[in-house]
């Protein structure tokens, strides 16, 4: 099979413009008949350190569309509580002989350090911290293709909190190679700080402005756990300006699309009637991101 040339995912950046769309095209093959048997006899380890239920089951069904045998560490009882670093658990995993490592892990750039050694297996990212998540935005910009045809030109707006996640970083690395207008809404202290501020992107702190000519609006999570311990924001004052509620759903033409890549707090980012809109993709987006899994397992590695 034609690889991409690329041996380990962790950064969205290492892909190019055609790599990205040879993976949204062999996502529509898998579209059609989801199950081969290209990773037969390969194992798949997943070592996921933070929290995760869909890209998680996502990677370990995709892998097992593929053919391939599949472990999924669990870290809670692993020996990662005895003191083990990283690096000492992907080795010894690694000798046990797999093809492919799933790491999620919550220091930003650790998946980089151990994937950038001459392995001789395949690394690919699951999340770092609030640094990347590739296979997300691949997903997210996967599920925009599908249903617009193509990135080109589409008015998209990222309400939430920007500054603590990965999902907005690596959608904003990818989209703005694609000709899409961004739109990145939070309160002050949520957005990136001014001076990692682009001027090919618009930053504000008004939801309701932003979603005039709005294509796509995606909606990320408040993440309290990455806060710092000086860090305050209001929940209630939060809910009135930024929740995507009815009434700001329906601001957006029929045709817009509404995403969340979860989990969702209900009432705080959106509204439940709006998660249940007919304009939401919030399902679409899981079914689309084992598509989007088996196809980097097919072309990376
Ligand atoms: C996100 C993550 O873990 O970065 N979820 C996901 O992977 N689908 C977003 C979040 O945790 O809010």
């Amino acid at each position: 099979m034609q690889m991409i040339g690329i041996k380990n995912l962790y950064d969205i950046k290492q892909l190019t413009k055609q790599n990205i769309l040879d993976i949204f095209a062999k996502a529509d093959e898998y579209n059609i008949n989801r199950h081969s048997n290209i990773l037969n006899n390969k194992i798949v380890a997943n070592l996921f350190f933070e929290n995760s239920t869909r890209t998680l089951a996502s990677f370990e069904i995709a892998a097992k569309n593929l053919g391939a045998n599949v472990i999924t560490l669990n870290i809670a009882t692993s020996s990662v509580n005895k003191g083990e670093t990283l690096q000492d658990t992907v080795d010894n995993i690694a000798a046990m002989g797999v093809d492919y490592i799933i790491i999620r892990h919550g220091v930003a750039g650790a998946i980089a350090d151990i994937a950038k050694q001459n392995n001789n297996y395949s690394i690919i990212s699951g999340g770092d911290c609030a640094n990347q998540h590739p296979s997300q935005a691949l997903l997210d910009a996967y599920t925009m293709q599908k249903h617009f045809g193509s990135l080109q030109g589409l008015n998209v707006v990222i309400c939430g909190d920007i500054l603590h996640s990965r999902v907005a970083k690596s959608n904003i690395d990818l989209l703005k190679n694609f000709g899409v207008n961004l739109t990145l809404v939070a309160p002050e202290v949520l957005l990136p700080p001014v001076q990692a501020r682009e001027d090919i992107i618009k930053y504000t702190t008004h939801l309701d402005d932003a979603l005039f000519g709005a294509d796509v609006v995606m909606c990320l999570r408040v993440q309290k756990e990455r806060f710092s311990d000086d860090f305050t924001l209001s929940i209630e004052d939060y809910k009135a300006k930024f929740c995507l509620n009815k009434a700001r759903a329906n601001i957006i033409s029929a045709n817009s699309i509404i995403m969340h890549p979860g989990p969702v707090n209900r009432g705080v980012e959106i509204d439940s009637d709006v998660i249940e809109d007919k304009k939401s993709k919030i399902i679409e987006q899981v079914s689309n991101g084992v598509l989007i899994r088996q196809a980097i397992l097919s072309l990376v590695g």
